[in-house]
């Protein structure tokens, strides 16, 4: 096998760069250059006070340690490929936004972009590695198009190396993976490239816990892993419906599932639905790729777990609306949190992007705080999803630099980011200047309900009916659960 000296990384965004830099930070033997198109990423990468373009816990140290000793950023692609022995392709790879699988397969553009730059480029052979999450059989795809466009006694092998990190633990999540996965044909050829990146995580990562199998199985378990994640989520989030209109408690009922060591209890927390850059693109990719396979079943079965959430959302700001007295309309509804979860300033998918536009729907005004996320962001996430122009946003939406701002005069408080600020604030202070009755809805079983309502709010939280049901305040109490009618 090569024993590799020199990493390229084509892709410097969430994934490319905690990934590249862990690696050159434990391999201090091996040259590893990041390269991107976006030169914006690239200068805030290199930049001298170490503004990385993303917030991720312990990134900086990482960065700080192995810049300028073995870590590099560039946009020199074709340098970075031409020098490399082994190179990581870690660009996104989005859902498709128009023509054939619009709105379910994965847009492969770019994936195609940079292997066809690796094919007009290189000059010597080269270990190619999907990074990238990326639908099964990609890696052919990327064979035939080298194979097609490389130079003579170029030689290109191909290996999968999904990533499992997720955001706002990656540098943990790459310093102890639970597994690291290759796939590589089982040729000689492709057994010796699998050797060669085996290696490199060998620096750190003990020999148990780095699999290398064939290179369809290792495309197909990221989408795998992640379909399984989400299902988790959206199979606690559709008992949440059932706990709120029952009187049980979503967090008792996750805890007693969960102890129960065949199902474990991780990923069992309910919230207002999942978000992120991941697991709906994955699984709409795994629902287009059942689809291409002509088994129906199997793509409704995934495409359940996506449908559950957009739900979970919907019916989230609908108990806002109809706790408000069946009216938002001219109230105001301060939004904590707009990162899809804590510890990020990543706002794909974030479900605070519906839930705001469901409330400017409704005529509401919004205030919004988030710790990390960029204002910058915040509007133009809400200028692609609201069916309004960004002038007309802008009146009703106020962006805050806190909490307090954001709350003070408020109806309603909404939590929809588990942000570990939010249960330090000073409730008693934010309370007296919301307007009466001041409500809290919890999207993330977050805040401490009891001490809450000791101070006077009324809280609604995921997953939570009441105890005992009022004999007049619950349109429940008409429900008849032995033969099913409403009475
Ligand atoms: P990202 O958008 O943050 O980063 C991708 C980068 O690639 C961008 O900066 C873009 O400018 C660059 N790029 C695109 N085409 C290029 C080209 N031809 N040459 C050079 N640079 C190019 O995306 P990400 O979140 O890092 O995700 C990358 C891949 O990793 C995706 O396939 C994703 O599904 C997968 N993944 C993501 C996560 C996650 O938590 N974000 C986790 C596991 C896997
Ligand atoms: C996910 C996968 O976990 C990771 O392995 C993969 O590499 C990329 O996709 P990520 O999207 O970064 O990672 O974050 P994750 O922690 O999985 O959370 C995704 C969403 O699910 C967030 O919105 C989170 O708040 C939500 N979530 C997670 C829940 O609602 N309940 C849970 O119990 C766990």
């Amino acid at each position: 096998p090569v024993t590799v000296k020199k990493i390229c990384c084509i892709g410097a965004g969430y994934v490319g760069g905690p990934t590249c830099a862990v690696i050159a930070l434990k391999c201090p033997h091996i040259i590893v250059t990041i390269v991107d198109l976006n030169q914006t990423r690239i200068d805030a990468w290199n930049s001298p006070d170490f503004r990385l373009p993303i917030y991720e816990p312990g990134l900086d140290e990482v960065v700080r340690e192995a810049r300028g000793r073995n870590l590099f950023f560039s946009t020199d692609v074709d340098t970075a490929i031409q020098e490399a022995d082994l190179i990581f392709v870690s660009v996104n790879t989005p859902t498709k936004k128009s023509g054939v699988g619009a709105g379910f397969a994965a847009d492969l553009n770019y994936v195609e972009l940079a292997t066809r730059r690796i094919a007009a480029v290189a000059t010597t052979s080269k270990i190619v590695v999907e990074k990238s999450t990326v639908p099964c059989r990609t890696a052919e795809s990327m064979q035939i198009i080298l194979e097609a466009n490389s130079k003579p006694n170029c030689r290109f092998d191909i290996l999968s190396n999904p990533e499992f990190l997720a955001e706002g633990t990656a540098i943990g999540d790459l310093l102890a993976p639970d597994r690291v996965l290759i796939g590589s044909l089982q040729s000689a050829e492709g057994k010796d490239a699998c050797q060669s990146l085996v290696d490199i995580y060998s620096n750190w990562v003990p020999a148990d816990r780095i699999l290398t199998v064939g290179v369809w199985s290792s495309e197909l378990s990221k989408l795998a892993a992640n379909a399984m994640l989400a299902q988790r989520i959206s199979s606690i989030n559709a008992l949440s419906a059932i706990c709120e209109a029952t009187g049980a408690n979503i967090d008792e009922v996750a805890n007693a599932v969960g102890m129960d060591s065949r199902i474990g209890p991780k990923f069992l927390k309910a919230s207002v639905g999942f978000g992120g850059s991941c697991f709906q693109k994955d699984i709409l990719n795994l629902v287009y790729l059942s689809e291409s396979l002509h088994l129906p079943q199997v793509a409704a079965y995934w495409r359940q777990v996506v449908e559950m959430n957009e739900w979970q959302k919907k019916r989230f700001s609908k108990t806002v609306v109809d706790t408000l007295f069946n009216t938002i309309t001219g109230k105001r509804i301060a939004v904590l949190g707009f990162a899809f979860k804590a510890d990020t300033g990543d706002t794909r998918e974030s479900a605070s992007i519906s839930l705001i536009r469901d409330f400017l729907a409704e005529r509401a005004t919004v205030s919004v705080y988030d710790p990390q996320v960029e204002h910058e962001q915040i509007w133009a996430d809400l200028d692609d999803v609201v069916p309004k122009s960004l002038d007309e946003i802008q009146k009703q939406v106020t962006l805050c630099s806190s909490a307090f701002e954001a709350c003070e005069g408020a109806e309603a408080v909404v939590v929809a980011t588990e942000w570990k600020e939010f249960l330090e604030i000073d409730w008693e202070t934010i309370y007296k200047s919301m307007k009466k009755p001041a409500f809290v809805f919890d999207g993330r079983l977050l805040l401490d309900a009891s001490k809450l309502k000791q101070i006077g709010f009324k809280v609604v939280i995921i997953g939570r009916g009441e105890e005992i049901r009022s004999p007049i305040s619950s349109p429940r109490r008409h429900f008849n659960v032995l033969n099913g009618e409403n009475r």
